[in-house]
């Protein structure tokens, strides 16, 4: 069967069916699979080809890339999930439920963010003792003032 008789109803995918069906970029496809987030085989002509699995799994990276997941976190996720078979919609809950904690702790820490942008509007200093932009968790406050020399333990150090 060549690839142009395999249709999206089939069990297999083109690299092009794939790319059409899902709106990514062929290229793109060809990047997930380099970082382990999507698979594919050769057929004997050494083309791409994929199982129809592959549409839910580009949905679910395409959706956690909105989010603003980054791929190596997607990637993880994913690797969670058996690739013998299409991801389910329990599946997808299990994701969204981790996705939504992740997105929960960014919009809090975002808006600190813009409260302590409140306080920069107008002012300008961007002084590196008061400015809460230029040194937003002042890690090294409790150290004294002047600079620090951080070590490799330094997160250790400072919990004991
Ligand atoms: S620019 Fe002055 S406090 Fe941020």
């Amino acid at each position: 069967m060549s690839s142009q008789n395999v249709s999206v109803k089939g069990k297999v995918l083109t690299v092009g069916q794939v790319a059409k069906r899902t709106g990514v970029a062929a290229s793109a496809l060809r990047f997930y699979e380099s970082r382990g987030l999507i698979s594919s085989w050769r057929n004997d002509g050494g083309q791409r080809r994929y199982s129809r699995e592959v549409l839910r799994r580009v949905s679910i990276i395409k959706t956690a890339q909105r989010l603003g997941i980054k791929l190596s976190d997607i990637a993880d996720a994913l690797a969670t999930l058996p690739r013998s078979r299409t991801p389910t919609p329990s599946d997808w809950q299990q994701l969204s439920r981790h996705w939504q904690q992740h997105l929960d702790r960014r919009i809090e820490k975002l808006t600190l963010l813009r409260d302590e942008l409140d306080g920069c509007i107008g002012c300008g200093c961007l002084s590196l003792e008061v400015c809460p932009l230029q040194n937003p968790d002042d890690v090294a406050a409790d150290a004294g003032p002047g600079p620090i020399m951080f070590s490799d333990d330094w997160d250790e150090e400072q919990a004991e």
